[in-house]
């Protein structure tokens, strides 16, 4: 392809882009395609000569859609949405046809600049004070790693880096029973191990029980471990768990702990100020989580990683060998010290078109029709004497089983299967969890496009699709 047919492709690109949107109700939401049905269609080996940027397109329509989950589809209910905002795609389009490469200031200066204004946008937008300031990590699960090698380190007195940690004291992190499984793999990457992190059991609302966590980590030192930081849960993924912030950072304040709050997926929630009670005193955190490319539709990947001293991060993080110094440049920000890789894409521009086409107002508004309709589904299955709410939402989360009173199959059963034909009949998409050793079915709102008429859809799908089993 040459560069003079760039916009001939790049038009038919958009415009089959638009189709696919105005069309994509009329795919199932999940794929239904077997493992192995799009690798066969793949030749085995790569061309010698090129081809046709016709027949590379007429492969992509042929092949690609069909084995895709549709995560753009409007009844797509299942883990947490990843949704692309137009705006977001056309940024990403103009990011991509100047190469952005943002490791360094003097690599990208406009990249640079903007993430830090985007990061302050967004810092402003769900009311986190001045003092924080922030990155675009590409996941949360990096921005996790990020935070817990900082805990590490400044624990460690900055010697883990040098010597590495065979014979450095053993550092311990505390979490949540309940959070993400990313913060496990943060201590597996960090070389801290699995057994370091020490899992908090939850009271009855969830959140992180403090008086054992203030037991373990006294524990702890009389064992001679080092107690390294807290890893504090907003919406956790299975059912929404989320600690109780303040409590867990006052606590982190007097034994002198780092704090960073795992809030993925609530943390863009808290652009409305009615939602900000379930992180009340996340002020105090030394690092917060929140990924717009889940519920703003900044589209993967786009993690806002705040930090309230961004100089941890970087003594963590940066290292500079002579052919990425910088001369005679003070007071400028090279983000690649701020997080793993080196090499950066430009995400804050997507930010940036996201915010301004839709304004604050237009996501607010979205997140709230989301909480509200996943509210109203709640009721009308717990209406329904069949039908079991596990959990209440939280935010636009919540988890249900189906409990006919004459099932033939032990209940955990029974809903692995209504999930399973739910997901196969292709009008909704739903996934499970466990929870307190039960089998349950999550229940989530959050795709960009999803209207009211959606929730009547899921309704009726779910009652006709679990009763028709149950009476199989
Ligand atoms: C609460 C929570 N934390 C962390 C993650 C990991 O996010 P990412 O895919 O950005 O690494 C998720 C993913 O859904 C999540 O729900």
């Amino acid at each position: 392809m040459k560069k003079s047919d760039y916009a001939q492709w790049s038009k038919a690109a958009t415009e089959w882009s638009a189709e696919y949107l105005n069309n994509i109700d009329q795919f199932p939401v999940r794929a239904q395609t077997a493992p192995g049905d799009i690798a066969k269609q793949i030749p085995d080996a790569p061309p010698e000569a090129s081809e046709t940027m016709e027949s590379i397109m007429d492969d992509f329509a042929r092949i690609v859609p069909e084995g895709m989950t549709h995560w753009q589809h409007p009844r797509f209910f299942a883990y947490f949405p990843s949704n692309a905002a137009p705006a977001a795609m056309i940024a990403e389009q103009l990011a991509g046809s100047m190469a952005a490469q943002c490791m360094l200031w003097q690599t990208s200066p406009s990249a640079t600049e903007i993430e830090v204004r985007m990061v302050d946008w967004l810092r402003q937008a769900v009311g986190l004070p001045e003092d924080f300031k922030g990155v675009f990590q590409d996941t949360a699960s990096t921005a996790t790693l990020c935070a817990v090698l900082t805990m590490r380190e400044i624990a460690l007195d900055w010697r883990g880096n040098q010597e590495g940690l065979s014979n450095l004291p053993t550092t311990r992190v505390y979490a949540s029973t309940r959070t993400h499984s990313s913060i496990d793999k943060a201590l597996w990457v960090a070389g801290m191990g699995q057994n370091n992190l020490v899992k908090i059991s939850t009271k009855d609302d969830y959140s992180m029980d403090v008086d054992e966590l203030a037991k373990a980590i006294k524990e702890d030192r009389e064992n001679g471990l080092l107690p390294a930081g807290i890893v504090v849960c907003v919406g956790g993924t299975s059912m929404g768990a989320t600690d109780n912030v303040r409590e867990v950072c006052e606590l982190a304040k007097r034994e002198g702990l780092y704090t960073h709050i795992d809030a993925a997926w609530a943390g863009s929630a808290m652009i409305c100020p009615e939602y900000r009670h379930l992180w009340e005193g996340a002020e105090l955190a030394d690092s917060i989580v929140l990924n717009p490319h889940k519920w703003l539709g900044a589209s993967m990947e786009c993690s806002a990683h705040f930090v309230k001293d961004p100089t941890t991060l970087v003594k963590t993080l940066a290292i500079q060998p002579e052919y990425l110094k910088t001369y005679g440049k003070d007071g400028i920000i090279n983000f690649s010290e701020w997080s793993v890789q080196l090499g950066r894409r430009f995400r804050a521009l997507k930010v940036w078109f996201l915010l301004r086409a839709y304004g604050l107002e237009g996501l607010r508004e979205m997140i709230r029709n989301h909480v509200t309709w996943s509210e109203e589904l709640c009721a009308r299955l717990d209406a329904c004497d069949d039908f079991e709410i596990v959990t209440q939402p939280i935010l636009s989360l919540f988890t249900f089983r189906y409990k006919p009173s004459d099932s033939r199959v032990e209940l955990d059963e029974l809903n692995r299967q209504l999930v399973d034909a739910i997901n196969d009949d292709g009008r909704i998409y739903l996934t499970q969890s466990v929870h307190d050793g039960v089998f349950v079915i999550r229940f989530m709102t959050g795709q960009f496009d999803m209207t009211h008429d959606d929730i009547n859809i899921a309704f009726d799908t779910i009652v006709e699709i679990a009763r028709g089993l149950n009476s199989q």
